[in-house]
């Protein structure tokens, strides 16, 4: 009789913790856990509650474009994108999410507001500027603003590139140019033959972007 009671205590904390607790779940491989849960109890210790992360070895998620942070997760979940902070870092955190939940994830980070940075050093905003809007024609350096748009913020897959991290963005525009850590992208192409400065320099510039948003 004891064992029973007991037992049925145990059933009915547990269903009832189970309920509280879809609240507050770093669960990723329940879908039951609202994405906005998901998002602000796992994701937002590197990328922000908000998706300003603070530290440039984690990439500013808000604003950007739902279809591209969809596409990435599931890139990091089937290991096609494969740079190092990318598989030591995602490739756990994907793994057992479902489409859904990541169609969450992103409509959530998509609807926060990105943070506007200070200015760079000004040589570095001018040289930025020209490659953002020009490319480098001698190099055939398409201008970045042709796919990412005029504003920097991103169009279906075309990522959103203004108010993110100078560090995240060049390295990169380095995983573009040397590894096939992100492969079947246009950006091989157009990293082929840029120099670490303007990858500095577009990126600062990029960063600093005064969003349209
Ligand atoms: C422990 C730290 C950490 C946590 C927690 C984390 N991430 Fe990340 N995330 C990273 C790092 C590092 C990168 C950059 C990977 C690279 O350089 O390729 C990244 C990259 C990404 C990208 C690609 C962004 C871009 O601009 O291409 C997306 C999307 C993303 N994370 C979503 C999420 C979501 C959604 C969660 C929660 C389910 C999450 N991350 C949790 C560390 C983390
Ligand atoms: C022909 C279209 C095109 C042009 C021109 C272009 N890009 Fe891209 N870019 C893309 C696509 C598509 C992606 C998404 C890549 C992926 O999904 O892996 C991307 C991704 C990126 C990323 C990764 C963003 C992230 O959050 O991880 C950076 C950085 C970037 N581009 C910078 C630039 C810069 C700087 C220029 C100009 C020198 C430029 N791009 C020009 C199409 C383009």
């Amino acid at each position: 009789m004891r064992g029973i009671s007991l037992w049925s205590a145990l059933a009915i904390l547990t269903s009832a913790g189970g309920c509280a607790n879809v609240e507050r779940s770093r669960d990723l491989s329940n879908p039951n856990v609202p994405p906005a849960v998901t998002a602000t109890q796992v994701c937002s210790n590197c990328h922000g509650v908000d998706g300003n992360s603070v530290s440039p070895n984690f990439p500013r998620l808000a604003g950007q474009n739902p279809g591209y942070l969809a596409t990435q997760l599931e890139n990091f979940r089937s290991h096609q994108r494969s740079d190092p902070p990318g598989f030591e870092y995602m490739w756990g955190i994907s793994h057992h999410l479902s489409d859904d939940q990541i169609k969450g994830l992103a409509e959530y980070f998509a609807k926060q507001v990105p943070q506007v940075n200070a200015p760079v050093d000004a040589r570095l905003m001018a040289a930025g500027k020209a490659i953002f809007e020009n490319g480098v024609s001698d190099k055939e350096v398409a201008p970045c603003m042709a796919c990412h748009g005029p504003q920097a913020q991103g169009i279906a897959s075309f990522p959103r590139l203004a108010g993110q991290h100078q560090d995240y963005l060049v390295k990169q525009l380095h995983v573009f140019q040397e590894t096939e850590g992100r492969p079947g992208t246009p950006m091989k192409q157009i990293t082929h033959l840029l120099t670490a400065q303007e990858m500095e320099a577009v990126a600062g510039y990029l960063q600093a972007f005064p969003s349209a948003q």
